[in-house]
Parts: structure tokens; sequence; C-alpha cells
């Protein structure tokens, strides 16, 4: 299971993106176990939620089991019902997309745009004025006959969606704005941090992101109802805590107090692991730009983005060979690197959802190849992957 998350690679093997375990995880775990806070409350949850709240310059961060658990909850705080529709981009890891499908709800899939491949705001109204029409002050699906509640976009790869406009269309037509930044932390948008300025926006804390608690997730929000709710429905929904009354249903989605504790330790780290990715990602570009074929993410002038995960195109034509052989090609020389997600409209397990006008994310599929690039990549074995994508086999 080479690509498992969390999978320890053989021997030799340049992983594709692990964890960086230099910090004070050891010593805060190790506070947990000897004073028995073990579980889902504890000093190092709420010191976990402040230094996330203050790193991103959010009022409010509420601590879950994991990004999708996030996701999860921040929809139902939204105020998402069942059969009502979230607009998503079709290019995304499929997690945000089962979240809409757990809170009984449909996800639309839109298109990404080209040169830093988010969700296109263009296409979101593309979508709304062909396809939407208004009905007793409700924006209604013409083709479901279903309410639009929300845009959900996904940060993907570490670069952020132009979010300005994003909202100026969701304010004009009255969604809800639930943002993905799980694969964003640390990065900006405009100058402000992904997640500073948002309504609500979830961020994900697994082993391959930029920091990692093992398991992790984390809502941020500027709203206090939301932030109580958030944390109302992620810890069972629970009004007595003695007599243990439950006035609705809710979900298990605490965070462990030693799960925070790594993740305390990880974000102490976090500025350099951010500044590190930035440097790998330079580097390849350098050292990658005169090879024909390879095309790279346009940083907009509008982000800073944390190049979580570095990621190339192949143009065949030019290049001799396509991304799938490349990829073969640099999987047996020990070198892990992946394609992009199946796009959602592809998806078998979401064949029943509505899809509107997606090329690009159908190219971008086709043509990326995602290559190592954790905290901890060496210069030698960062050499060692260019060599080997200028001296594939054509
Ligand atoms: C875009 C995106 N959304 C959601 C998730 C879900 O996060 P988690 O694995 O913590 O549930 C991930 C990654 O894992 C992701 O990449």
């Amino acid at each position: 299971m080479p690509f498992e998350p969390g999978a320890v690679p053989a021997k030799g093997t340049i992983p594709l993106s692990v964890p960086e375990i230099n910090g004070n995880e050891w010593k805060y775990v190790k506070e947990c176990l000897d004073t028995n806070w073990v579980s889902s409350v504890g000093p190092f949850v709420n010191r976990f939620e402040q230094m996330l709240a203050e790193y991103v310059d959010a009022k409010y961060a509420v601590a879950t089991v994991n990004g999708t658990a996030a996701l999860h909850t921040a929809l139902l705080v939204s105020g998402i019902q069942p059969d009502e529709e979230v607009l998503l981009p079709a290019l995304t890891f499929i997690a945000p997309a089962n979240a809409v499908r757990y809170a009984g709800a449909w996800p639309v899939f839109l298109d990404v745009e080209p040169n830093h491949w988010q969700l296109d705001p263009q296409k979101v109204l593309e979508f709304i004025e062909q396809q939407c029409q208004w009905n007793e002050g409700k924006l209604v699906n013409k083709t479901s006959g279903r309410r639009i509640h929300a845009i959900l976009p996904v940060h993907i790869l570490g670069h952020p969606c132009d979010i300005d406009a994003l909202f100026e269309i969701a304010r004009k037509f009255d969604l809800a704005v639930v943002e993905d930044a799980t694969e964003c932390l640390g990065a900006k948008y405009k100058n402000r941090k992904v997640g500073s300025q948002s309504d609500i926006a979830c961020f994900s804390f697994n082993g391959n992101k930029v920091i990692t608690t093992g398991g992790g997730g984390m809502i941020v929000t500027g709203n206090p109802e939301w932030a109580e709710r958030a944390r109302y429905l992620t810890t069972q929904a629970k009004d007595d805590p003695f007599e243990y009354v439950h006035n609705e249903i809710g979900f298990n989605y605490r965070l462990t107090n030693v799960q925070a504790a790594i993740g305390c330790a990880q974000v102490e780290q976090l500025e350099s692991f951010v500044n590190r990715k930035r440097e790998i990602a330079a580097m390849y570009d350098r050292e990658l730009q005169s090879v024909r074929g390879i095309n790279f993410m346009k940083e907009a002038s509008w982000a800073f983005s944390t190049s979580w995960l570095y990621t190339i195109l192949i143009n065949e034509s030019e290049y001799g060979v396509d991304s799938r052989g490349l990829l073969e090609q640099l999987n047996q020389k020990g070198i892990q690197s992946r394609p992009l997600w199946q796009p959602m409209h592809h998806s078998p397990a979401h064949k029943n959802s509505q899809s509107f006008n997606v090329h690009v994310a159908d190219a971008l599929h086709r043509d990326a190849v995602s290559l190592p690039c954790s905290v901890g990549l060496t210069d030698a074995d960062q050499a060692r992957v260019i060599s080997a994508i200028q001296h594939t086999t054509r």
C-alpha cells in the first residue's frame, strides 16, 4: 500500500509527502500520558484551538477528529437542509463531496480555471445564470428543482481560490460559503491568511498535510454562534453533561488531547514548514522550466501558495511521454509520485450528481503529476527526482 496516507514508504524510496516530527511532539504527548489527559477533552485541545485561531487570524477554532468531519459539521452549521445543493469544484479529493452527501444534500460539480486550478468564479456565475432561477426568494436549480444552499470552494494543493470573487457571487445570490481549506493551511489570499476572513472554513491535519496530528481537523469561523454550534454538534449535542440529556442528534467528532498535543508542537514549526515547502517548489520550478513539455501551476498575483503538494503538467507531444508513463518510470525508480484525483463528475460514488461544462478539470487530471515535496526532502533526493524527470526514457 505505497500510497495510503500514513503508510511508511519502503527503504530507499523518496516519499511523496510525509510528516516532519522534530519539535516538541514527544514532550507534549508524554505530558498527556503522564497526566492521564488522553481523551477528547484536555488542555492541549484548548491550546491547539487557540494556537490555530491565532495563526490563521480567525476569531474561533473548533478541533475535530478529521477534516472530513469538520466539513460535515461546517455544512450543518451553515444551515444546510437535506435535498439542497452545494456548488463544488470537479477537481478535488472526494471528502467535501462526501460531506455534502452526509448532510443529505447534493453536490453539483463545476469547472476549475486553467492557471491556478481552483474553482472558477466565472463558471459558477455561468451555472447560476444559465441553469438556475429564483423561486419564492430562493435560488433553484432548474434541472433538479432543488435549492442551491452554498458554494464550497476547495483551495487545492496549497493555492487559494479567488475567494473575493466567489463571495461576491454568494452574496448576490444569497448563498452560504463553506471553505475547504484542508490543503491550504498557511496560504494567503491578498495578504490575509486563508480562513481569516471566512464565514466558516475547515483544515485537515492528516499525515500528508503541511502539519499533522496523525488525523485531525479544525473548523474556523468569525461567528460566535456558529463556533458554539460546531462545538455542540461535535460533542454529541450534549445539553446536560451530568444527566446525559441530548436535544439533538450530534456526532462524536472531537479531537483527542494526545492528537492535539502533537498539533501544538506542529503549529510551533508551521511557518518554517511553509517556507521549506515554498523553497522546494522554487527549486523544482527553476530546474524543470527548461524541460520541454513540462508546465506549472501559476501562483496568482493575489496568492501566497504553500505549494503543499508540488504538481506539474505533462504535455505528451512535447515531452515525449504522457503523465502516466512518467509516473510509471518515477515509481519504478523509487520516487513516489501520483496523479491528481479522479474528477468528481467521473466518480462512480457521485454518479447521481449533476455537473456543468467541466473541461479544464479533465485536462488537468490527464496531465498532472505530483512529486515528492515533504518538508524533510533532502537536496540530494530532490536532485534525484529532477534528474529522473530530465532523463525519462522517451
Ligand atoms: C481537499 C480535501 N478535503 C478534505 C480532506 C479530508 O481531510 P481528512 O483526511 O482530515 O478527513 C482532504 C484530505 O485528506 C482533502 O485533501
